[in-house]
């Protein structure tokens, strides 16, 4: 048990496009799009307050983007039905593989979840789909303040589990986070969830490219 696992949460193991159902009703046949745009200006805004250094927590930038996404396609949105879109977003849908990997994996390395979101979403969002307890514990950026990909948030990954001097691996199917994690010296596995994702070209490979964590086993026995 010499390697420990630090698996990404939104679009990692449960996935953020969940919202594109529920948005059907505030942006009729511009859900996913508008789903699609929260989900980017979501990031941008966590990427963005990082740099300004003007912390506020992953649930304000999911917030914050779910306004401009809906604005942006000129889609009005009540206090109400935003407040119910946003408790939603912490019953996205998991991912089918996730589960099923993660509980072949438990018992054979240290697990936990490392993420932009705050841990009362992480415990929600997580126990919701049954994945909370197969993970020996949450590291959350709201510990440090910052997002990733500052490398001082990987730094943090490192001594929130302990593997200061131990291979600390991040499981992620976002490629920014991926080239964060690598930047800052860890080992890092890209799962390419859609053929057509597109790897970008930075020089700073992950150490392997899988297309469902149902591969992450074989993988990880390889790496
Ligand atoms: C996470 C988001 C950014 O850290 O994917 O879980």
């Amino acid at each position: 048990m010499t390697m420990t696992l630090v698996f990404d949460v939104y679009g990692t193991l449960v996935d953020p496009m969940g919202m594109s159902r529920l948005l059907a009703a505030d942006a009729g046949d511009r859900a996913s799009a508008v789903a699609a745009l929260w989900r980017e200006k979501q990031l941008e805004f966590s990427f963005r307050k990082g740099l300004m250094k003007v912390y506020e927590d992953f649930g304000v930038c999911t917030r914050q983007a779910l306004r401009y996404a809906m604005a942006a396609h000129k889609l009005s949105l009540s206090e109400e039905r935003e407040n119910a879109l946003m408790a939603a977003y912490l019953s996205l849908p998991a991912f089918d593989d996730s589960l099923p990997a993660l509980e072949s994996l438990k018992g054979e390395y240290r697990m936990f979840a490392f993420s932009n979101g705050t841990y009362p979403a992480l415990e929600k969002v997580l126990g919701h789909n049954h994945l909370l307890d197969q993970f020996e514990g949450l590291v959350s950026v709201d510990d440090i303040k910052s997002f990733k990909p500052d490398p001082a948030v990987y730094a943090y990954a490192r001594r929130a589990t302990g593997a200061m001097d131990k291979p600390l691996c991040l499981v992620s199917s976002n490629a920014w986070d991926v080239i964060g994690a690598r930047a800052a010296g860890l080992t890092a596995i890209w799962v390419q969830r859609d053929a057509g994702k597109v790897f970008e070209d930075w020089g700073i490979e992950p150490n392997a490219v899988i297309r469902s964590l149902s591969e992450l086993p074989a993988t990880l026995a390889n790496l």
